[in-house]
Formats: C-alpha cells, structure tokens, sequence
C-alpha cells in the first residue's frame, strides 16, 4: 500500500531510471551475439529481471548489479534447450520479442507469464510467426499462454501489421534475421524504434523507408561491447505531469532517452501550455537523451489521436491525471490498445480517478476528460499495473487529502525507486 497526501512544491532534482524497452533489447541482443557485452544504465525492473532470468535459463552467463550488467553472449545458436518453461512474469515485451527469438530456434520451449500476461492476446505474435514457419500453440486455441513453441527453419514474409506495435515488429524482424529470404513489415503508423536501432549497432543491416522495415536473413548479431542505456520517457512522463500539476515546482529530470517515436508526451505538454526546457541533448549509442526541467504552469485541454497514439500509448494514464487539472476538454481517441495493456487501462484509469472525483468517460477507444477539477484523496487500485499506481500517486499529489493506493507493489515492474524520488522531492 502507497499513501499520498497533497503537496503544495516540488523541487529537485531526478535521475531518471534506464529505458524499459532498451533494456530488454540490450540484454536479449547481447545474449545473442558472441562475445561480451558490458551494459550500463540497465533498468533493474522485475520485468527486465524476467528477461536476464530467461536467457540465464538457457545458458548465458549473465552478472547484473543494479544498473551494471555484464553479458557472455553465446551465439544465435548457443543458447540450451530449456527445462522448464520460461517465466516472464509481468512482462510482454520479453514474451513477444521471446516468442519471435525461440521461433527460430532448434529446440521447443514453453512461455509462462503471471495473470495479466494470461489475460494478453499472443496470437498478434503467434499469426504471423506460423505464417513464417514456427510450430506454435498454446491455451485458447493458440493464442494466450502457456504458450509451447517449436523452432524451425522459417521463411520470410511480408507482413502488414495490424495495429502499430513494436512488440509484434520486433518479434518478426528477430525471426527474420535467421530466416530465409528477405522480411519485410509495414506499420500503419511508426512505432517505436529501438529494436531497428538495436539492430544496427549490433552490426544487422536494415532497409527503412517511412512505415516500411526490411531485413535479409541470414545475418549474425556482433556485439558493440558496450550499450548505453538513456533513461525512461515512459518514467520520466509521471514526474513531467507532476512538475506542471503540483503549485511551486520546478524539477530537473536528467537523463531522458528522446527517441522521436517516443515523445508524444513531450508535444502534448507543449501544446497543453506547459513550461518546459532541454538542454543537454546527446546521444547514448543510437539513442538521443537531454535532460529536462518542468515548471508549473496553467494548462489548458488538447485532443490526442492517430499517429500521435503509438508515441505515447504508455503515457495515457499520466496524461489523464494531466487533464484533469488542464482548463476545457481533453479528448484521447484512436487508443484501443489500452484495453490490452497490463490491464485494460480505458477501465482502470476511468474507474479510479473517477473516485478521486474526475469529470472522466471512456470510449470505446479511449477516453473524454473535462478540467480543471479539484480531486480528493480516496482508496484506490493499482490493479497490479505499474503505470496505474504511478498515475493514481501523481493525482495524489494534487488531492485533497490522502490517497492510499492498494497492489502498489506493481510499481517495481518498471520504476523501482519511484516513491523514494516522490518522497525526496516534496517540499511541502
Ligand atoms: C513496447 C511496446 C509497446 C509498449 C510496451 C513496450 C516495447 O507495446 O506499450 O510498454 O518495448 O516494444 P506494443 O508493442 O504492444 O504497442
């Protein structure tokens, strides 16, 4: 259980965790390729911890010591048949990217997950990955874990994804690289990008044009020796929303990856009318980061749909408590993928800032918020859902009152020190 109570300042400075997603793509990608890689910035999450405990299942020699990890990579074709099923807890990305990564292999395995994962639709990565060749199955006719999979020699494909989902993408262009042939992927919006430029400083070549990826099979991942990893947008955007919401504050978040198919949040900000600066900005690999400082400001309702969507699918539940204290309607449209997230997010963050005394409704693909309201304090629940409970303790902050906030043991999947940093920075 997390207790907030209303805070009238923030102040301080943040050191922003390293990047969810780039974590997990540096540990699996340098598990892979032969040689050792030396990963700094690492995000010592449960859901990244789930992804080191897989690939040490299979036989890689892996050390981690909070934000250190150090990787013996074994080879495309090194890893062990394992024993037991694989457990990704709480975590998709390591069971869809997993799932493209196992296709491929010559041996079978078996993915488990926790009772969000069971709840999440796999067929996304299973659909295409059969049309390539892998042997897959599973409970729901194929679709939902425990999730048995047999690798094979596959085949390239074309594939028009469905929905804009980097999860999917990576899965196929991880099957692709030991494919034959040529994939190729077309998004109906970008997605975000770290696996494709994982890919290149692991030495894979790649054909990029606007939402068409392509790869020739048959490549070998080299290892850089080094990874940087910048820190979380997806972390950083709790501590942006609450730097513009709480009275009196000024925060300095250092460390911010700004990959462009990743700053949604930072273009609804602006255009909502908060005060922002950069400076800093630099690249770490690939990656570019800066650091940020936000400052309360008065905000006013913004509409978010289509393209804008994928850069910011994460941040939906932030930006809710967000526009909640911005001046005339928000509108959040096109986001029916929340309802698959860690938990349908349209219901939760809906149901819970409702009791905390919010003008909000769901749509059928997202959500219609009318500000500013003044929220107070209630019991609340993360649902066991990371970005629920972080979003519920930065509504906290601006609530009469204190707000308790039940499962909040959930926001160790993805920001493990969040409520010391919360603690650090009130002033008052
Ligand atoms: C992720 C992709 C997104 C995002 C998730 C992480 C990734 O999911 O919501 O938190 O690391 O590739 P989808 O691919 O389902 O959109």
């Amino acid at each position: 259980m997390l207790t907030i109570t209303q805070s009238d300042q923030l102040q301080g400075e943040i050191l922003i965790p390293g990047d969810k997603s780039i974590s997990h793509r540096a540990v699996m990608f340098s598990s892979l390729a032969k040689g050792t890689t030396q990963i700094s910035g690492f995000l010592p999450g449960e859901d990244c911890l789930s992804t080191i405990r897989c690939f040490r299942q299979m036989g890689v020699s892996i050390e981690q010591t909070g934000s250190k990890v150090t990787v013996k990579g074994k080879g495309w074709f090194g890893l062990d048949e394992p024993v037991y099923p694989l457990d990704v807890g709480n975590s998709g990305t390591t069971i869809r990217l997993m799932m493209g990564i196992l296709s491929t292999q010559p041996f079978h395995s078996v993915l488990i997950g926790d009772e969000s994962i069971a709840k999440r639709p796999m067929d996304r990565v299973a659909l295409p990955l059969r049309a390539m060749g892998s042997f897959i199955d599973g409970r729901k006719e194929g679709g939902y874990t425990p999730l048995s999979i047999r690798g094979r020699k596959l085949k390239g494909i074309e594939y028009q994804l469905p929905v804009a989902s980097a999860q999917v993408k990576s899965a196929i262009l991880l099957a692709g690289i030991k494919a034959e042939g040529r994939t190729t992927i077309v998004e109906p919006y970008p997605s975000r990008d770290h696996t494709e430029r994982m890919f290149s400083h692991f030495g894979v070549q790649l054909f990029m044009n606007d939402n068409v990826i392509a790869l020739e099979g048959g490549q070998e991942l080299v290892s850089p020796e080094e990874v940087t990893v910048p820190g979380d947008i997806s972390s950083a955007a709790f501590f942006l929303v609450a730097g513009a919401i709480v009275p009196n504050s000024q925060l300095l978040l250092k460390n911010v990856g700004l990959n462009p198919t990743r700053i949604g949040i930072i273009h609804v900000l602006k255009r909502m009318g908060a005060k922002m600066q950069e400076e800093n900005y630099r690249h770490f690999g690939n990656e570019p980061a800066a650091d940020l400082i936000i400052s309360s400001s008065s905000l006013k309702g913004t509409v978010i749909e289509g393209s804008e969507i994928p850069t910011l699918i994460d941040e939906i539940p932030v930006i809710a408590v967000l526009a909640t204290q911005a001046e005339g309607i928000t509108i959040i449209r096109d986001a029916e993928e929340l309802k698959v997230k860690e938990t349908n997010r349209i219901d939760t963050v809906v149901s819970q800032l409702k009791k905390m005394g919010a003008k909000i409704e769901g749509t059928e693909d997202g959500m219609i918020i009318e500000g500013p309201t003044p929220l107070t304090g209630d019991h609340v629940d993360s649902f066991g859902d990371h970005r629920i409970g972080m979003a519920m303790a930065i509504a906290g902050l601006v609530a009469k009152g204190e707000t308790t906030i039940s499962n909040a043991g959930a926001i160790n999947v993805s920001f493990p020190n969040f409520a010391d940093i919360l603690s650090k920075i009130r002033i008052k």
